[in-house]
């Protein structure tokens, strides 16, 4: 098998998903890329999201260890035609939870047949001047890494003769204990929405295009508090360093994060 166009499908905030699912599809060497980029609030809208290319990578940041409940609604309307899948779950060195089965489940009911996940790191979205978690990645060794696994894909592809009797891998996926008792959403309880420095903004309107929840009035640029989900796009979209990330019971973080502050994890593939 050979896969000549490949669809990426993403939901990223703050970009990483996006550049390291493009870091795998560079290791596939296609001829065409075709994207369906979730981000924004409008492309969420569709009724199908119809994967058109030879193969897909689907990839999502892993949100307390799931799928971002944004992108949950959205997995029943992926529509394949028996191609081959990769799914890879982008995730700030904590851990990357459920999201490869839960992607893999996806996929299935698709009709994709998944051949190869993926766990890739990208830095925390809370990480911060005060916090330092995952800071800079993907780097260049991560970046290199997917590429890898894009071309081990490729060969594994390639000696596959028929997908009816390929086995998919067995995709590991556990959710913490503490994952289990917190209720969805806890991120709020230890995060702040950042509010706007009116003395540095400049009023571009950045942070309302990069805010993936439309939280942000145009007009007063104040973020609804009920649909912020916390992802610091709108941070990492202000040149003018107008919006912060702030922590709440910043000790309490640190604790829960613990090692991750501390421990490189590395990316890893499953065939
Ligand atoms: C609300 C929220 C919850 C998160 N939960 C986790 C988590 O459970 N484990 C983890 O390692 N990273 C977690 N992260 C970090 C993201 O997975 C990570 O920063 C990812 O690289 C973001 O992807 P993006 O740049 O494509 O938006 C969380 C981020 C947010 C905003
Ligand atoms: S991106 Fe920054 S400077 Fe631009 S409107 Fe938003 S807060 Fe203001
Ligand atoms: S307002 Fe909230 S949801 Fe929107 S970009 Fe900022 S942190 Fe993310």
């Amino acid at each position: 098998m050979n896969a000549r166009s490949i669809t990426l499908v993403y939901y990223s905030p703050t970009g990483t998903t996006r550049r390291l699912l493009h870091a795998m599809a560079n290791g596939l060497a296609p001829d065409s890329i075709e994207e369906i980029d979730l981000t924004p609030v409008a492309s969420r809208q569709r009724d199908e999201i119809a994967v058109h290319g030879d193969m897909a990578i689907i990839g999502v940041p892993v949100y307390e260890e799931r799928v971002p409940p944004v992108v949950e609604p959205l997995l029943p309307r992926l529509r394949g035609r028996g191609q081959p899948a990769v799914v890879v779950a982008v995730y700030g060195n904590v851990g990357p939870g459920i999201v490869l089965p839960q992607l893999s489940r996806a996929c299935e009911v698709a009709r994709l047949h998944v051949v190869a996940g993926a766990t890739l790191i990208g830095e925390h979205s809370f990480c911060h001047d005060a916090l330092g978690i995952a800071r800079g990645r993907p780097d260049q060794a991560d970046i290199a890494a997917a590429t890898g696994f894009g071309t081990r894909v490729k060969q594994c592809l390639a000696s596959i003769t028929g997908l009816h009797a390929h086995q998919s891998p067995s995709l590991p996926g556990k959710l913490p204990a503490i994952a289990r008792l917190l209720p969805r959403g806890i991120a709020k309880k230890f995060t702040a929405s950042p509010r706007v420095d009116a003395s540095s903004c400049t009023r571009c309107g950045a942070c309302v295009v990069a805010c993936p929840a439309g939280a942000i009035d145009p007009g007063s640029l104040v973020i609804n508090e009920k649909t912020c989900t916390r992802c610091f796009a709108c941070v990492r979209a202000c040149k003018d360093e107008a919006r912060s990330i702030t922590l709440k019971h910043s000790w309490l973080v640190r604790r829960f994060l613990g090692a991750a502050i501390v421990t490189r994890r590395e990316p890893r593939l499953f065939l």
